[in-house]
């Protein structure tokens, strides 16, 4: 069954400048799907879309669905979009975490659609709610720093937080858009396995962006790949190869890309075909003086 359903969208910023020229797809329930491609070429555009942040062009016949319930329709948002939305998880780059309040309260935070504002503004939780959040740091590896202050927190901790507050959310589908660009190998490591563990055990569908290739090979089964607003391919992992990356990044970009990292899709050693960043650390800088598919 399809969870999410994408049928013809467009994003025409202006007349000339687009992000999406058209775009069809459809995920299927319970997948990890890494959705990459080149610096521009649409990734968080399209998933700001899915959740209904972006609206699509209104002259097109567009529509998403998202777990059988439309989130946009011909550049429209549905009128139930708050339950709608509500399903949906999400996790940035920059966590997105209120740095001042306590791990364990960002957590019940996520659980905001179903608790009522005077009493999230006050910041009364009931014991099940805390019960709740406690069991969501616990499935990410984090019971133990729930009251320390989210902004103590290691980067890849916050990421882990952004997650348990998905889970206390109940999402269905958790968009992840760069979950690990700005961490160091070990902690994009746990990210990433955090996310599969939930996906496998859970049965949560993930679409997450990644500039990492090696990432995706590793921890997704299938990759949607975008370029210049369109989907150039979309192959399960083990179909991916250096020709297929070179044309979608250019050939510079992925000079280190082996077959064995294809067959690492499997769970091994991956350190030998990182086609970005090959200790990760360059991930951490922002470098606008180059097209991102070769720094990253
Ligand atoms: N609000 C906006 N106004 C005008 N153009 C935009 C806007 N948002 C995005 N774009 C353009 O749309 C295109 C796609 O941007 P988008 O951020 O979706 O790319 P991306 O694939 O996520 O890139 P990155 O890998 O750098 O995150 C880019 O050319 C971008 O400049
Ligand atoms: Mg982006």
């Amino acid at each position: 069954m399809s969870v999410i359903e994408i049928k013809g969208v467009k994003k025409y910023f202006t007349k000339e400048v687009y992000a999406l020229k058209h775009i069809d797809l459809l995920i299927n329930e319970g997948e990890m799907v890494s959705l990459i491609g080149p610096s521009g070429s649409g990734k968080s555009t399209l998933m700001r879309h899915i959740s209904g942040l972006l609206l699509a062009d209104k002259n097109s016949q567009s529509s998403i669905r998202v777990l059988g319930k439309t989130i946009q329709s011909k550049g429209k948002l549905d009128k139930d979009i708050r339950t709608s939305r509500a399903q949906i998880g999400h996790v940035f780059q920059q966590f997105n975490l209120v740095n001042r309040l306590s791990v364990l309260t960002n957590v019940m935070v996520g659980g905001l659609s179903r608790i009522p504002s005077y009493r999230s503004l006050l910041g009364w939780f009931t014991a099940e709610e805390k019960r709740l959040a406690l069991q969501a740091l616990d499935r990410v590896g984090l019971k133990n720093v729930a009251l320390k202050r989210a902004c103590d927190l290691s980067g890849g901790q916050q990421q882990r937080v952004a997650i348990a507050r998905a889970l206390m959310q109940k999402a269905n589908v958790i968009l992840a858009d760069e979950p690990i660009a700005s961490l160091d190998p070990e902690s994009s490591r746990l990210v990433m396995q955090t996310l599969k563990d939930i996906n496998e055990k859970d049965g949560i569908t993930v679409v997450v962006t990644l500039h990492q290739v090696d990432y995706a090979q590793k921890y997704c089964q299938r990759a949607v790949a975008l370029q210049d607003g369109a989907v150039f391919f979309d192959e399960q992992i083990n179909q991916l190869n250096q020709h297929k990356l070179n044309q979608l990044y250019g050939t510079q970009a992925v000079h280190s890309f082996s077959e064995d990292t294809v067959s690492s899709s499997n769970g091994m050693n991956m350190s030998n075909g990182m086609p970005y960043s090959q200790d990760g650390t360059a991930n951490t800088e922002e470098d606008h003086s180059q097209p991102r598919s070769l720094i990253n």
